[in-house]
C-alpha cells in the first residue's frame, strides 16, 4: 500500500511523513530530495538554472534516495551529498529544474523504482507519480506559519523566508494541485503530532 502526503512549501510535509512512516512501520520517501540532488549537480557544474544539460552530467553518478522511516539520505557514490540539500540556494535553484519535463520524468523512474509499501511525500505524488495509492493527503497552512516553521532551519530573517516560500509555490503551481481524492489538512492550528494521529486515524480507518 502507497500512502501519499503533498503540499505547499515547508507544510510539514517530510516531518508528518516520518511520523506517520514509523507509526505504520514502513519507510517514507520524499521526492524533493530528489529535486534538491538535480539542483545541487546543477550549481556545483556552474550550469544556468534549469539546464536541461544537468542529466547529462548525473548520469556518471546518478544520485540514490536512500529512505528510511526516521530520514531518508541522498547518496553520491560514497559521497553523503544529504547536509547539502536544504541551503537557501538550492531552496531558490529547484524550481527551475522541477519544472523540467525530462528531470520530472527521471525523478518519477527513481520513485517508482523504490520497493513498496512507502509513505510518498511531495507535490505530485497522489496526481501524478503514484494515483493508485491508497490513501491522499494535502498539507497547507498560511505563508506566515510556514516561514515561521521554516526560520528555525534556515539562517535568513523571516519576511525573507516567508517571500522565497510565496514565491516558490508561484514556480511550483503547474505541479502541486491536490488530487481530488486527497484529504486536504490545513495544518496551520495543529502540532505535528496532531496531524500525523490524524493521518494514521484515516489510513487505519
Ligand atoms: O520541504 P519543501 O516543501 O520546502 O521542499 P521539497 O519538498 O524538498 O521540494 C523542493 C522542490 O522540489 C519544490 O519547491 C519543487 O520545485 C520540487 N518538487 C516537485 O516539483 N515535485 C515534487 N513531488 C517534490 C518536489
Amino acid at each position: 500500500m502507497i500512502i501519499t502526503i503533498d503540499g505547499v512549501a515547508a507544510s510539514g510535509k517530510s516531518t508528518v511523513a516520518s511520523g506517520v512512516a514509523r507509526a505504520l512501520g514502513v519507510p517514507y520517501i520524499s521526492s524533493g530530495l530528489l529535486y534538491r540532488a538535480v539542483t545541487l549537480c546543477g550549481l556545483e557544474e556552474a550550469l544556468a538554472g534549469g539546464d536541461l544539460r544537468v542529466l547529462e552530467r548525473l548520469e556518471a553518478q546518478p544520485p540514490r534516495l536512500e529512505p528510511r522511516a526516521e530520514g531518508n539520505q541522498v547518496w553520491r557514490g560514497e559521497r553523503d551529498i544529504t547536509p547539502d540539500l536544504h541551503a537557501t540556494r538550492i531552496d531558490a535553484g529547484v524550481s527551475a529544474y522541477a519544472a523540467l519535463p525530462e528531470v520530472r520524468a527521471w525523478v518519477d523512474d527513481q520513485l517508482r523504482g523504490l520497493p513498496r509499501p512507502f509513505v510518498a511525500e511531495g507535490r505530485d505524488m497522489g496526481t501524478n507519480v503514484f494515483p493508485q495509492a491508497g490513501a491522499k493527503f494535502y498539507l497547507t497552512a498560511s505563508p506566515r506559519v510556514r516561514a515561521e516553521r521554516r526560520s528555525s532551519e534556515r539562517p535568513d530573517e523571516l519576511d525573507a523566508i516567508e517571500a522565497a516560500l510565496i514565491e516558490r509555490d508561484a514556480r511550483d503551481a503547474a505541479q502541486s494541485a491536490p488530487a481530488a481524492d486527497a484529504l486536504v489538512i490545513d495544518t496551520g492550528e495543529l502540532s505535528a503530532q496532531e496531524v500525523i494521529d490524524l493521518i494514521v486515524r484515516e489510513v487505519e480507518g
